[in-house]
């Protein structure tokens, strides 16, 4: 008797010793997102008005809050981990936040910006404001929970707060204010990333343990950022992007690994996955026609704006009076699917689809694993088992 127990301890040593590192799939049960407008699902549009047709015509077949004409990475996530969409924590209708709630805003910063959104500026929800909002979703949550009854059903179970996987995409407006104000980068950036850090170590405090965080992408492919400044071709790339602007994001984005790599050896409990989306979307704008897109820098829900097809006072959605009729700007965006840019700003939901292949299985991660891993560890060098 005593011998079988042994010898089945054993296999199971052996078992235990022979799988790879990363071999289980974690269970993520919620997802708990922060960030602007690429990973915004409802939260600004709730707050200061809905967005219009055409936006989120191709899946969602109306406006659904988010800034696409259908699906973002985010939702993307969410499918694939087998949970519903998430929820804005600012949408006060309809919402359900059983399996988690995104607190990102289109228009977010991390450092709070002095410009409001009414003067061209910001969105006040900032990173801090948005962990402001977690903080009081966690504890509320629980008491909503605990106290049962019909909310009780629209609520995560407490243990999902140290369960679930924290998203982040944030830092895009960041690098926008710092242009657009003249701001210097050599301070604005490292103050950003100690924002940043320190709610990465507040949402750890709370329990939070798998962490999956995205760069910036190539902010000087964006049609909106193409017409800023009048470009001369010395300043653009063979892709037709901005250097300079692509060199901000990756200035930005150099500073982030710094500080993933710090939080790693600060925070010994937690998991964090580092994806490089910038490179994924530079891949697809530079090799657009080979991926099955076309125009990468064109957007496609947009008016006037010359090659580019964007002009501010001319919005996706908006309408337009062109020789005395009135059209709806987008009405001509015909193949959203065959597209990248959807409204100068933002990418298509086909886009999105794309950069999301390329990322869930790890390619472009650091550690290079799957999304459905990313509650594993980086080896750690000194590995002593
Ligand atoms: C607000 O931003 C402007 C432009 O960057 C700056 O000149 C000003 O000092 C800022 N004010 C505050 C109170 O931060
Ligand atoms: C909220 O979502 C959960 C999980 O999908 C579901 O079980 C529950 O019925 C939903 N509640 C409401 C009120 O829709
Ligand atoms: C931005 O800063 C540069 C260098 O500091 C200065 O020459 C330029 O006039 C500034 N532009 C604006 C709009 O403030
Ligand atoms: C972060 O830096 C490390 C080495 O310094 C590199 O191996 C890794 O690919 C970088 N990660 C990203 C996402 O850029
Ligand atoms: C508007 O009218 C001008 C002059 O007749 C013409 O060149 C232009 O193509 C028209 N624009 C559209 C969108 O029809």
């Amino acid at each position: 008797m005593k011998l079988q127990l042994l010898s089945f301890l054993s296999v199971d040593l052996l078992l235990l010793l022979s799988v790879p590192v990363f071999s289980s799939p974690c269970h993520f049960p919620a997802v708990f997102n922060l960030g602007d407008s690429n990973s915004d699902t409802g939260g600004l549009s709730a707050t200061f008005g809905p967005l219009t047709y055409p936006y989120g015509e191709t899946f969602f077949r109306k406006p659904a809050g988010r800034y696409s004409d259908g699906r973002l990475i985010i939702d993307f996530i969410a499918e694939s981990l087998g949970l519903p969409y998430i929820s804005a924590y600012l949408d006060s209708m309809g919402t359900n936040f059983s399996h988690g709630a995104n607190f990102a805003t289109a228009l977010s910063t991390i450092l709070p910006q002095n410009i409001t959104l009414s003067q061209g500026g910001y969105s006040p929800f900032s990173l801090d404001v948005q962990l402001k909002q977690f903080s009081q979703f966690k504890s509320r949550s629980r008491m909503i929970y605990n106290e049962g009854g019909v909310y009780k059903d629209v609520m995560p179970k407490e243990e999902y707060f140290s369960q679930a996987l924290y998203t982040f995409d944030i830092g895009q407006n960041d690098l926008t204010a710092l242009y657009f104000l003249n701001k210097s980068a050599e301070e604005c950036i490292p103050n950003a990333l100690k924002e940043f850090s320190k709610v990465v170590e507040s949402i750890y405090k709370r329990g939070g343990r798998s962490f999956w965080i995205h760069n910036t992408g190539p902010l000087g492919c964006l049609p909106y950022v193409l017409v800023q400044l009048p470009l001369e071709a010395s300043e653009l790339d063979s892709a037709g992007c901005a250097i300079r602007y692509n060199n901000l994001a990756q200035k930005f984005n150099r500073l982030l690994n710094d500080t993933v790599t710090q939080l790693r050896k600060d925070l010994s409990l937690a998991a964090f996955t580092l994806v490089d989306i910038y490179s994924v979307k530079y891949l697809l704008i530079s090799q657009a026609r080979k991926q099955g897109f076309k125009l990468p820098l064109r957007a496609c829900c947009g008016h006037g704006g010359g090659m580019y097809n964007y002009n501010s006072n001319f919005r996706c959605g908006d309408t337009v009076k062109v020789n005395g009729t009135t059209i709806l700007v987008g009405k001509s965006c015909k193949n959203p699917w065959k597209r990248i840019s959807w409204d100068g700003a933002h990418y298509t939901e086909a886009a999105n689809r794309w950069v999301f292949h390329q990322i869930s299985r790890g390619a472009f991660s650091d550690p290079a694993i799957p999304l459905s891993m990313a509650c594993h560890r980086k080896t750690p060098t000194n590995d002593a088992c």
